[in-house]
């Protein structure tokens, strides 16, 4: 039988790898799958892991408060050792750009075992920004056996640091596959869960809804205080409008944000939400403005425009599209932005068409079935 071990430690990476987990579970004849969470991320990877139904085989529990890089990284490294000694895969499964991401990359490089990078090839050729993500892709891009680019464009990106054509798969994106099944799931007739029930008593259905999230490390500081302004404009020029921001935990984000924002009407500051709960505010929404990586792939899905709070990206396919802008955390370009969707209907339109560059729903089967092709 052929081992995989799949690694992931945050929220993005365990939404983006449940649908592959679930597709190679499928595949029990040819595969004895594993699963190792690194825990750098805790109560935020409990609730996917918990949503999906996985329970890790290995769980290294890293998560330590406002903890460094280089602790992280080291303790990474040292606590996959011996899990990777013990289980001896042939395939060791990384995801997108985290601490996690890189550490695991070279712990399974120096343990010898294949590397196959999920969400392979994004770039800004900008190792500030995002900073540390665009370092930690690019490291695991050296290290990896297999590239699963999610698009066309990553693709050409890892054709231009010469990787071999024939280790690079189009696949689309993962995050495609979870944000189907969810939504499925959450439309199911008999679905419901309190956090849903919760936010449907929150929420004023005569408002048009903005969504915010962010926790982008290049932003802590003056940008945090630089969207809080802007959010707290928009929502006094625009009478008409809440605002539902579920905090990321990281303290760099909480503390800022709660300081200027606790008090404020028509701003709702809540925990982060489970992903499920999460997809069903999105589609509540009117607009979401965000630093993310994952709400940018999912929202054209659902039709929402987004403001992207960041001055580059890795993403451009959206932007390309339309449905995307980057107003960076300019306040006057958050509220200008924010001020032409919510009064201008032929602007919304536009950027709100239905759009779905980033798959079908199918990225997890390809990759499972280009593994079955290489054994
Ligand atoms: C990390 C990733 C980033 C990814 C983001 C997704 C790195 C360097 N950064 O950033 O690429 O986009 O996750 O959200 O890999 N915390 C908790 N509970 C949790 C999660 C975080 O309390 O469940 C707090 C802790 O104090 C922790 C801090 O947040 O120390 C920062 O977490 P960390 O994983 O280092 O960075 P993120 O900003 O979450
Ligand atoms: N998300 C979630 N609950 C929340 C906020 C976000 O489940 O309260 C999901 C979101 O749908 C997306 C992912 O988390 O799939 C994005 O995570 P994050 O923004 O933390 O990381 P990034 O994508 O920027 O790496």
């Amino acid at each position: 039988m052929t081992k995989n071990l799949i690694i992931f430690g945050t929220r993005p990476e365990a939404i983006k790898m449940a649908p592959l987990i679930k597709e190679f579970m499928l595949h029990g004849d040819i595969f004895e799958t594993k699963v190792c969470v690194t825990a750098q991320h805790r109560e935020m990877l409990d609730q996917v892991l918990d949503f999906f139904e996985i329970v890790p085989d290995f769980d290294l529990n890293l998560m330590r408060p406002n903890q460094n890089l280089n602790k992280l990284t080291s303790s990474i490294l040292l606590g996959l050792k011996p899990v990777l000694e013990s289980f001896k895969p042939d395939y060791v499964f990384v995801h997108g750009d985290t601490t996690t991401t890189m550490a695991a990359s070279m712990a399974a490089f120096y343990l010898g075992s294949k590397i196959c990078h999920v969400e392979a090839g994004l770039r800004t050729t900008n190792m500030q920004s995002p900073f540390p993500e665009e370092m930690n892709r690019s490291v695991t891009g050296v290290l990896s056996n297999i590239h699963f680019a999610p698009t066309q464009i990553s693709k050409q990106n890892l054709m231009l640091e010469n990787k071999p054509k024939e280790h690079i798969i189009v696949t689309g994106n993962t995050v495609i596959d979870a944000l189907l099944f969810s939504i499925k799931k959450v439309n199911s007739p008999d679905y419901t869960n309190d956090e849903i029930r919760k936010l449907t008593d929150l929420l004023d259905s005569n408002k048009k809804l903005i969504l915010v999230t962010g926790h982008r490390r290049e932003n802590h500081g003056a940008g945090f205080i630089r969207i809080c302004d802007a959010i707290k404009q928009i929502i006094k020029r625009n009478p008409d409008v809440e605002i539902i921001y579920p905090l990321h935990l990281n303290p760099n984000v909480q503390n800022p944000v709660r300081d200027r924002l606790s008090e404020t009407e028509n701003i709702h500051l809540i925990p982060p939400l489970s992903y499920p709960s999460f997809v069903w505010l999105m589609a509540k929404s009117y607009l979401i403005i965000t630093d993310s990586g994952g709400v940018q792939e999912e929202a054209p899905s659902l039709g929402k425009p987004v403001l992207v709070m960041r001055d580059t990206t890795e993403r451009p396919e959206a932007v390309n599209a339309g449905t995307v802008v980057l107003v960076g955390t300019n306040t006057k370009k958050i509220i200008s932005e924010a001020h032409k969707l919510l009064n201008d209907t032929l602007a919304y339109e536009k950027m709100s068409k239905k759009h779905n560059p980033y798959g079908d729903g199918r990225a997890c089967l390809k990759i499972v079935n280009h593994i079955i092709s290489c054994i």
